[in-house]
Order: structure tokens, then C-alpha cells, then sequence
């Protein structure tokens, strides 16, 4: 090794490698939710059958995701490592929608998998007995904002038509609106979160419950009580 490249060159070299390979592996999994490059003509004639609405709807995500994938229209794509785009069920009857991914979700380009994610996967699991894959997650924005200050008016803007064409394309029964930023951009408002939590609204004719974000609950461990009632709510409305 050349005796001029110093530890901290080299320190740096590494950081940068770790995150040009994080980023790397944040585009796979992207690709792969998706079922990019899943080879359909191989699949025998009958499920082929039954697999078309789902085709759609996984082509259709696909389609937005790619057509995002290097947005330039805000300041924070000169920040971003990786995209979030969403990930889970594109059939999901739960879509889950929280504000903008974090360090954690920036670095491995998928929604909710720091402590906040942790708390809201024990939601879906332990609460609602479900399996995180069985529901979709995603966010109001798709990039980080640096130091995960609060999402800017022109951010929200930008970002919202890709949210709201990707919500078009799910369509699912629920939508459950993380923390103040997710309910009062979807619903338009600027009511407090706690007078909007406990009863549904709707967002393009879809039912919508907003409730506390995991990342207040991390912090204010009391509010998990109305968030389990918000919570057995939507399974009521998503019983057979
Ligand atoms: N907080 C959010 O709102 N979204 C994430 O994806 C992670 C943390």
C-alpha cells in the first residue's frame, strides 16, 4: 500500500466503499420488492391466470419507482444515498404511510427498519397479527431530509404525486397515516393529530386512519394505548 495514503484517507475510503455498498444493496431490495425482472412468460399457464391483476399492480409500482429513481426535483436528491420508494404487498388492504425515511432508511432504501420501524413492525405483527410483507409501507416523502429536520412545503409538493398515483394503484381498504405530517398532508389540514387520531376520514374515498407516529410512541410510551385502539379499529374494518 502506498505509504503517502494516509489513515484518514484511508478511513474515509472505507466509509465512502460502506456506503456505495449499502446504497448498492438498498437498490437490490428495491428491485427485488418490486419483483423487477421476474420472468412471467416461464409461469405455467394457470397461475399466470390468477397472477395478472397482480402483474398489473406490480408493473404499475415498478413503473413509478423507475421513473423516480433519480428525481432531481427537490434539494434533497443532492443529499440522499438511496431512494425509498415502498415496500410491501401491492394488494395490501393496509397501506402505512409515515413521513420520510431516516438515516437507517436512507442507507438501506427501504421504509421503516431503524428503532421507529422496529416499533411499528411490532404493531403489525404482535398487534395485528400480521406479517409485515401482508401490508405496504411507505412515506410522504421519498428521501431523506438532512438530519431529519421537518419535511419543507416545496419537498411535500414535489413528492406527493408519485405518493399519490402509488395509493391510486394499491388501493387498498385502509390507509393508516403516521404522526401530524402524514395525516395533515393527506387530509389537508392542519388539525392536531390528536384531535385527528380515533375516528377514520377519507382520502380519495378511501377510509383513513391517522394515528400517532412509532417514533412519538419511542418517546411518549403512554400514547400506545390510543394508537391500539386506533390500531383495533382498522382491523375491525379489515375483518372478512
Ligand atoms: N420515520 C418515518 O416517518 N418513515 C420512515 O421510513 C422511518 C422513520
Amino acid at each position: 500500500m502506498d505509504e503517502s495514503f494516509s489513515n484518514l484517507d484511508r478511513n474515509k475510503l472505507q466509509t465512502e466503499l460502506l456506503h456505495a455498498v449499502k446504497g448498492l444493496k438498498g437498490q437490490v431490495i428495491n428491485q427485488n420488492s418490486l419483483s423487477v425482472g421476474m420472468d412471467w412468460k416461464k409461469m405455467p399457464q394457470e397461475i399466470k391466470k390468477v397472477k395478472t391483476d397482480s402483474k398489473n399492480k406490480e408493473e404499475q409500482l415498478t413503473k413509478i419507482c423507475r421513473e423516480m429513481a433519480d428525481c432531481q426535483l427537490c434539494q434533497l436528491a443532492k443529499t440522499r444515498h438511496n431512494l425509498v420508494f415502498g415496500d410491501g404487498n401491492p394488494h395490501a388492504q393496509i397501506v402505512f404511510v409515515g413521513e420520510a425515511p431516516g438515516a437507517d432508511e436512507d442507507e438501506q432504501g427501504l421504509p421503516f427498519v431503524g428503532r421507529a420501524g422496529q416499533l411499528l413492525t411490532d404493531i403489525i405483527v404482535k398487534g395485528m397479527k400480521l406479517e409485515r410483507k401482508e401490508v405496504y409501507i411507505c412515506n410522504i416523502l421519498k428521501c431523506r431530509p438532512p438530519g431529519n429536520r421537518n419535511p419543507l412545503p416545496d419537498e411535500i409538493s414535489k413528492c406527493e404525486p408519485f405518493l399519490k398515483k402509488q395509493l391510486q394503484i394499491i388501493s387498498p381498504k385502509i390507509i393508516c397515516a403516521l404522526g401530524t405530517f402524514a395525516a395533515q398532508t393527506l387530509l389537508k389540514t392542519d388539525i392536531p393529530i390528536s384531535a385527528l387520531r380515533g375516528r377514520f376520514h377519507s382520502y380519495e374515498g378511501i377510509k383513513l386512519m391517522p394515528t400517532y407516529h412509532p417514533a412519538y410512541l419511542l418517546r411518549n410510551p403512554s400514547a400506545k394505548k390510543p394508537v391500539w385502539e386506533d390500531v383495533q379499529m382498522i382491523m375491525k374494518e379489515t375483518q372478512p
